[in-house]
């Protein structure tokens, strides 16, 4: 979401605290947030914490936002408008094309699209007024994320509570991405190394650099997928519409994997640590002097393309890579029957590959193996998404 414009509207619900964790995920990715309360949103956000979490001017009165901007303007500024939570009330004025505060108004006049995430006690989203309102605003091309349903605020349960923070991201993230081959489908990618904690300062770690597995994440994107980016420590930039998840080590890399399902695609492209360190020093380990170096017990990490390979929510199409030096094609034959993986990506590292620009892959499925020419990874992963897109088509 890298340089996109959200304009993000706040009405009256108790799950609008839900927003605020939206806003820091939207800013992570690179999205300038500017925030309207509506009255009934103003009870349960401040103007303060919206202001502080977003960095912008927060607007919350019509004739007020008049004289600073204009209400046209504000329409008109956004990549997109996000109404979170959206009560019924301003889902029934956004239905009806009312305009009295500064939300209804800017709703009216963007020609932005439009994403509701509606939170209400149950039988309001089930009253039929609500339901017939929310047909009208789907009939005109009005994106929707939940509610979702389960325990509310009242002693109550049904459907009415707002999506998740993440949920609501990953909407966005689909609103803003251009539609292409892969749109409707989501992309799991796991990028970048592991860092295997020692002591609380020290870990062991490994040269990849990430470039690979953002530039497929990038790639995966750009062909209309909603991308989770899995990735281990980099500096590489989170590519544009693309949902990353920080990890450190192997373990959290498989739980945000798991968290991340169900998904359509995984890309195993991290060099993820095979061992760890068995037991982690909560303390960092002191240089006595004359004492005898530390020595280092491993264990073995959890191997993740192997567990999402028999997983009960196994992605249709999984891939894994392969970085080998030599005999590079039979060793990745083996590690596609070994890991239970579609494809394997095999690339060989006898050169300068890892951190470097450039590939040389084996693609390797069912059908045989394919010979790629050394490419830049950029290419490589242009080339990686092309060939899933037509797997899903
Ligand atoms: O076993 P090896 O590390 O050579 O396998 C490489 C492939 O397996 C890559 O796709 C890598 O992302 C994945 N892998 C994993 N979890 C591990 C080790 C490797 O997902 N613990």
């Amino acid at each position: 979401m890298q340089g996109k414009n959200l304009l993000l509207v706040i009405s009256g619900s108790i799950a609008a605290y839900k927003s605020l964790l939206l806003i820091r995920l939207l800013r992570q990715s690179g999205a300038t947030v500017h925030a309207v309360l509506t009255a009934g949103g103003a009870r349960f956000v401040t103007r303060e914490a919206l202001a502080g979490l977003t960095g912008q001017r927060v607007h919350d009165d019509l004739w007020a936002a008049e004289a600073e901007i204009g209400h046209i303007r504000l329409a008109r500024l956004p990549d997109a408008v996000v109404v979170a939570p959206a009560s019924a009330d301003l889902l029934a004025k956004m239905a009806h094309g009312l305009a009295d505060d500064l939300a209804s108004t800017i709703l009216l006049a963007t020609r932005a699209p439009i994403l509701v995430a509606p939170a209400m006690n149950p039988a309001m989203w089930q009253h039929p007024a609500t339901q017939a309102n929310m047909a009208l605003l789907r009939a005109r091309g009005v994106a929707v994320v939940g509610p979702g349903e389960g325990a509310m605020a009242e002693p109550e349960s049904g459907p009415g509570r707002l999506a998740e923070a993440e949920e609501m991201h990953a909407a966005i993230a689909a609103l803003l991405a251009p539609a292409g081959p892969l749109t409707g489908r989501h992309a799991l990618v796991t990028s970048g190394p592991t860092h295997e904690p020692i002591d609380p300062v020290r870990y062991i770690a490994n040269r990849s650099s990430g470039k690979q597995g953002h530039a497929i994440a990038a790639a995966l994107a750009a062909l209309g997928a909603r991308v989770t980016l899995v990735s281990g420590p980099v500096t590489q930039p989170t590519p544009k519409g693309v949902m990353l998840r920080p990890v450190e080590t192997a373990r959290d890399m498989l739980a945000a994997c798991e968290a991340a399902l169900p998904a359509d695609v995984f890309v195993a492209a991290a060099a993820v640590a095979d061992w760890r360190v068995a037991s982690e020093a909560t303390q960092k380990l002191k240089k006595t002097p004359g004492a005898a170096a530390p020595t280092l017990t491993m264990a073995l990490n959890p191997d993740i393309l192997a567990t999402l390979s028999k997983h009960t929510q196994r992605p249709r199409l999984v891939v894994g890579f392969a970085a080998e030096t030599e005999t590079v094609v039979q060793h990745a034959l083996d590690k596609r029957q070994r890991k239970g993986c579609d494809w394997i990506v095999a690339n060989d590292v006898s050169g300068d590959v890892m951190g470097g620009d450039l590939n040389t892959i084996h693609l390797i499925s069912a059908e045989g193996v394919e010979d790629w020419p050394r490419l830049p990874k950029q290419d490589v992963a242009a080339r990686l998404a092309a060939r899933i897109a037509k797997e899903f088509s």
